[in-house]
């Protein structure tokens, strides 16, 4: 689907695919469990969240330079681009590197190599948003925001992500505080696997200003209510449901009733490598499977400028 679109919701280690792993494993002499692309793709059966998170986090171990990361970052600006994507949003998780020993400026100044010659290369625009880990302590993400602090021409926002449940957004008060403080944008994963109480939090406590997935959120008509009230926005990643198990089969993932209770609804691919499609692949999915209109489609992709961190001349001429 090539309808011009901005994904707002996309971990770029998410978009590693089998292939390349191969390919950075053996430029950095890292050995892989996994005989061949076709046994790794074996592996992407998820049971649910942290089934997925801990291959996503294994797989990491390829990434070790620079160099890495702009390939990564490339390949995934590429296929987006041919998918219609004309904007991107990107989440990284540096946690997950410099646990590993990379410095994080080794993932940043990778990461830019690409993004900086985005709109050039690929005719995508693109920001950078940091995620903190969320299974991680609330020091750490301290800790990482401090680390960030020379490259924050490079960063738009701040993120939360990983194992959700039980580890609420409340505790990461001081640290989104201290991002607000610097002029970070700020988001934070909600009511994907965790309640929708979740969302009133990320809300509440953390000042977001969209909600990552916010899909449980359905649970609650109050808070439909509000979210509606207050133009919230939530970036659903309808394949990545499916995958994880928070939806039973795509036709039963809820967003044409979403759509339908005036909530400001964006289709996105969260980890596209692992979940079955791109940003395209997830507007073609909801179209054929929930039978979406074209001006449903349409209001999905003007929605996902809308709430993009674009300025108002930049987001015009995206569309
Ligand atoms: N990290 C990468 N993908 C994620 C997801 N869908 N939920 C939480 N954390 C993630
Ligand atoms: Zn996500």
């Amino acid at each position: 689907m090539s309808l011009p679109k901005a994904e707002l919701h996309l971990h770029i280690e998410g978009t590693l695919e089998p292939e390349l792993a191969f390919e950075l494993a053996a430029r950095n002499g890292v050995t892989l469990p996994y005989a061949d692309t076709d046994e790794l793709r074996e592996a992407y059966r998820f049971e649910d969240l942290q089934s997925f998170l801990n291959l996503y986090y294994e797989l990491m171990a390829v990434l070790r330079t620079e160099r890495d990361f702009e390939d990564l970052a490339n390949a995934y600006l590429a296929r987006a681009a041919a998918q219609g994507v004309r904007h991107a949003e990107i989440f990284f998780d540096p946690q997950a590197h410099t646990s590993r020993g990379l410095e994080l400026g080794t993932v940043v100044e990778g990461l830019w190599r690409a993004l900086g010659d985005s709109a050039s290369r690929h005719g995508v625009s693109t920001r950078l948003i940091m995620c903190f880990l969320r299974d991680e302590s609330a020091e750490s993400a301290l800790a990482t925001l401090d680390a960030a602090k020379p490259y924050l021409d490079r960063i738009t926002g701040v993120g939360l992500d990983s194992a959700e449940v039980g580890h609420p957004p409340a505790k990461f008060r001081e640290v989104y505080e201290a991002a607000a403080a610097l002029g970070l944008r700020r988001v934070a994963h909600a009511g994907e696997e965790g309640p929708p109480e979740y969302i009133t939090e990320a809300l509440d406590v953390l000042g977001v200003e969209r909600v990552d997935h916010g899909l449980r959120c359905v649970e609650d008509p109050a808070l439909v209510e509000r979210l509606v009230r207050e133009r919230v926005p939530l970036t659903l990643c309808p394949l990545s449901n499916v995958r994880l198990r928070t939806v039973d089969t795509l036709a039963d993932h809820p967003l044409p009733a979403m759509l339908d209770a005036g909530l400001i609804c964006t289709v996105n691919s969260d980890d596209p490598a692992y979940f079955g499609g791109y940003a395209g692949d997830n507007f073609d999915a909801v179209r054929g499977t929930l039978g979406l209109s074209e001006e449903r489609l349409r209001e999905l992709a003007r929605n996902s400028f809308l709430a993009s961190f674009l300025e108002d001349d930049e987001e015009l001429r995206a569309r």
